[in-house]
């Protein structure tokens, strides 16, 4: 019982890792029915199983047709008034046939002359099975040399290789042309206080926009970016917006035929993030207060408080 517990811990734990891994790689294994080769696998199935018992079916007929050819013996021999010698099988027949075995009584014919201590040796050929297995292997070795290396039919491991390579980039770019990454711009950014996208909107910023708005976005030529006054709107959108379109009139650079969407991105992220850094010779508030909405999680975390003090 301990061993097919045992057995059968095994073979799962051997599944599921060579599912863990399928589910990684091929599509077959997330969805069978929807993988082009499915037709393929299925008859492929369907011809081993086939093979599979007309083997046993086969086998099963030489047994019937063995007592048969027996029982047919026997009659023969009873007739003829002689002693059945059962046949060897013809199993035994192959057995012997591939092994070329010597019978004992002719091992006197084989017996080689020299004679060490009463050791003597017997001139067995080797068997004919292994002599199958090195022609058959001198001949595969023939056709894959041809094959591989002089007409070039099949593909050496690295040409394999490589196409595989490729393929996977050919699906990469259909993938990427059929789901392009979504387009960055005002109607649907929202900020987030990612600090790497900041540290790239800081260099941005450094090097377009600091001549105006002053090093520490304090302002000069440009208004005051820390500040909670906005001349276009505080949030994130608008800001966004006002960097790519720019305020032409009143001396701000449309930069979104400069920089790329991502980049005012990063600045945007970055000017958000410098709110209330109260750096030095601020310029005047320039335009309206802006206070950011509520944050919607704002019911929750007073339920939570209320909740707390309660207990
Ligand atoms: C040539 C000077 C100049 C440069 C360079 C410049 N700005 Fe401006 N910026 C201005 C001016 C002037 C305004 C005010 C526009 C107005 O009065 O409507 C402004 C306004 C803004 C506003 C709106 C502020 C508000 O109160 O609504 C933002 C945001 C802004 N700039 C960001 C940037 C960023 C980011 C860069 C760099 C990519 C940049 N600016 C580069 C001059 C500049």
């Amino acid at each position: 019982m301990r061993t097919i517990t045992l057995t059968l811990i095994f073979i799962l734990t051997g599944l599921t890792a060579f599912a863990q891994e399928a589910e990684s790689g091929s599509s077959f294994w997330r969805d069978p029915l929807g993988d082009p080769l499915f037709p393929f696998y299925l008859v492929t199935a369907f011809v081993f199983l086939t093979a599979f018992l007309v083997v046993i079916v086969a086998v099963y007929m030489l047994k019937v047709l063995n007592v048969f050819i027996r029982k047919a013996a026997e009659e023969r021999a009873e007739k003829q008034g002689i002693q059945y010698v059962p046949q060897p099988s013809l199993w035994t027949k192959f057995w012997n046939s591939i092994n070329a075995f010597k019978p004992a009584q002719e091992e006197k014919d084989i017996l080689l002359d020299h004679n060490y201590d009463g050791i003597k040796e017997l001139d067995n050929h080797l068997p004919p099975w292994w002599k199958w297995l090195l022609y058959g292997s001198i001949i595969w070795a023939g056709i894959y040399l041809v094959m591989y290396h002089v007409t070039d039919t099949l593909p050496l491991s690295g040409d394999e290789y490589q196409a595989e390579v490729e393929l996977a980039q050919a699906q990469k770019a259909k993938f990427l042309a059929s789901n392009p990454p979504a387009a960055i711009d005002e109607s649907t950014l929202e900020y987030s206080a990612d600090e790497a996208i900041i540290a790239k909107g800081r260099t941005v910023y450094v090097t377009n926009c600091a001549s105006c708005h002053m090093p520490e976005g304090q302002g000069s030529i440009g208004p005051n970016l820390t500040d909670d006054y906005w001349l276009h709107g505080g949030s994130i959108k608008e800001i966004f917006a006002v960097i790519k379109n720019g305020v032409q009139e009143k001396g701000m650079i449309p930069w979104g035929p400069v920089l790329s969407p991502e980049q005012i991105r990063d600045v945007s992220y970055y000017i958000k993030s410098i709110k209330g850094t109260n750096p030095p010779n601020p310029k005047a508030p320039q335009g309206e207060l802006y206070t950011e909405a509520a944050p919607v999680e704002a019911d929750t975390v007073v339920q939570a408080d209320t909740v707390k003090s309660s207990i």
